[in-house]
């Protein structure tokens, strides 16, 4: 039982994702930050949980035939005093707003950058969301045990095409077989890597750090002056470490290190613990479910994360983890309050009620039962299909959380079932893969198809995985006209005149929201201009 008060636990909290190209090396850095955070044992368990998970779960398929991992999930440890909450964005090209949404439920993101490629496209996609949630960011220059890009240039990249200040805390010592250990910036202190020998088994530990001046025995001739003389300039030519800025988004602390070699990563974790925001302050509505009658009008409010009432929102439905039991976990992120098992909360949105007898906490190590949780948490919250992504939970049950986007899908695609006396079944199941977020549904006001959006073809794979395997539907994805998807917005008569001037290309989605679908985006272009009324958005904000 915690001895400290509610303000003192949220405080405590780091909560935290990876984001990374896929191959810069996200699964071997959180394999280590858990070694770090002494929340595993031994390196691989990661991974080795990764394999159990997809034995268990054979809708997933997918993930084992293609070697990737298709579902986020979430890793709890405490270390130092601090509780950190990993929050695990699938890295793969073909991501889905999965991992755009698991970013919403994030206070802080690792940007891993692989030393020899610098920023990648999916790192250029994922900061770009960071960006737009103003979530602050801590760079990880992974793979120096290789040939690296020159550091100075990795650092200007930074600051050109992410117009990010970079604050490099720590310098590197050249790297691949030259890489000595790195110097910290500001202090001098030296910290010596140690390369792990041929066919050894494990890796060794590197020494402990000491001043550079003292650390001649780790260099060559003449290398431990440039590296004097290197840092020198560092210190001159890029920014100190400013927490404020970095808090607003505009500077990123720069760390250097090898995952895969264990070098570098307590620097991390400790930067994390030191630096990552607790919780936030959270602006909210307070608002009675859309059917009470006679309700006053919502009114704004914030959540403090140390206040009484547990308030959060779920930023992700994870379904069939265990495919005897038809259970779905919704992650839960808490905003606010102490959660005790066995707590009744409500959905803002429906009013419905529910007793949370068996939330699930992520410990790095297994799947427990969690007694408590507090501000930062993210609980996992078995129910059949009454949690939507984007639902606002609390226990007065008027607390809603505003902003959890849907993004405009980017590739659409008609679907059909080859049995055509299922397509009442169909239309079940294409709305229950939607409510969890897996792909979005559309239907057009005129004819009896579905269109479905996704970010990435791989989610049409999934999708048509589970529909055979979850609802026994052979389906037929076939190309669609449309190229894009807009929602509408504007005063209701605008909205009117445009549906009805362009009915054969509207539809609507899971919430009934209207949508218009585009041939092209020189047609959303046209329409945007012809109809300056009407905002055609690429997201929609759900909740
Ligand atoms: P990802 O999740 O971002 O896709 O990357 P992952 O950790 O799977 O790493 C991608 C590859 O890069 C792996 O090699 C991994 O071992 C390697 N790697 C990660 N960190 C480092 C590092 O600090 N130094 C070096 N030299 N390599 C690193 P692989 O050969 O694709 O896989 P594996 O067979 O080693 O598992």
């Amino acid at each position: 039982m915690s001895t400290l008060t509610l303000p003192e636990e949220a405080a405590r909290r780091r909560t935290f994702a990876i984001i990374a190209h896929p191959d810069a090396g996200k699964t071997t850095l959180t394999e280590h930050i858990l070694l770090a955070g002494g929340a595993i044992r031994a390196a691989g368990a990661v991974r080795a949980r990764g394999e159990n998970r997809r034995t268990r779960s054979d809708w997933m398929k997918i993930e084992k035939e293609r070697g990737i991992s298709v579902s986020a999930s979430v890793m709890t440890f405490e270390h130092d005093g601090k509780m950190f909450n990993l929050l695990d964005t699938p890295g793969h090209e073909d991501f889905s707003e999965d991992t755009y949404r698991t970013l919403t439920a994030a206070d802080c993101a690792i940007m891993v950058l692989d030393a020899a490629k610098g920023i990648e496209p999916q790192t250029l996609k994922l900061f770009e969301v960071c960006r737009l949630r103003d979530i602050p960011i801590i760079t990880f220059i992974n793979k120096l045990d290789r040939e690296a890009q020159d550091p100075m240039a990795l650092l200007d990249d930074i600051a050109s095409r992410l117009q990010l200040d970079p604050a490099p805390i720590w310098w590197p010592a050249e790297s691949g077989n030259r890489l000595r250990g790195m110097v910290e910036v500001g202090t001098g202190r030296f910290q010596p890597y140690t390369r792990k020998i041929a066919g050894a088994a494990e890796d060794p530990g590197h020494p402990d750090a000491l001043p550079l001046d003292q650390a001649a025995q780790y260099f060559e001739a003449g290398e431990q002056d440039a590296l004097a003389e290197a840092v020198e300039l560092v210190e001159g030519g890029y920014p100190a470490f400013d927490r404020q800025s970095f808090l607003e988004g505009h500077l990123t602390p720069v760390l250097w290190g090898s995952a895969l070699r264990h070098f570098g990563i307590d620097e991390l974790l400790k930067a994390i613990g030191d630096w990552a925001p607790a919780p936030k302050v959270m602006k909210a509505k307070k608002e009675s479910p859309p059917e009470t009658r006679n309700a006053p009008a919502p009114v704004d409010t914030t959540v403090e994360p140390g206040s009484n009432e547990v308030t959060g929102f779920v930023f992700k439905v994870q379904a069939n983890m265990d495919p005897n039991h038809r259970d779905r976990i919704a992650m839960f992120r808490m905003a606010s309050g102490a959660f005790k098992r066995g707590m009744k909360l409500k959905v803002q949105n429906t009013g419905k009620s529910l007793s949370v007898n068996a939330p699930i906490m992520f410990f790095a190590s297994d799947r427990e039962l969690a007694d408590d949780a507090f501000a930062g948490d993210v609980i996992g919250i078995p129910n059949h299909g009454v949690l939507r992504v984007g639902d606002s939970l609390s226990e007065s049950g008027v607390v809603r959380f505003a902003g959890l986007p849907n993004f405009a899908p980017e590739i659409l695609q008609r679907v059909r079932v080859k049995d055509p006396l299922k397509a009442k079944h169909l239309k079940k199941a294409l709305e229950g893969l939607a409510e969890e977020g897996v792909t979005q549904l559309f239907r057009p006001e005129i004819g009896a198809d579905f269109i479905v959006g996704a970010v990435g073809q791989l989610q049409f794979e999934v999708m048509a995985d589970r529909l055979g395997e979850e609802y026994g539907l052979d389906v037929i994805f076939e190309p669609s006209p449309y190229a894009e998807a807009r929602w509408v917005g504007g005063a209701d008569t605008d909205v009117e005149d445009f549906s009805g001037k362009y009915r054969p290309q509207m539809a609507r989605d899971i919430d009934q929201a209207p949508v218009f679908l585009a041939k092209s985006s020189w047609e959303t272009g046209y329409v945007s201009e012809r109809f300056p009324k009407i905002a055609f958005t690429k997201t929609k904000e759900r909740g």
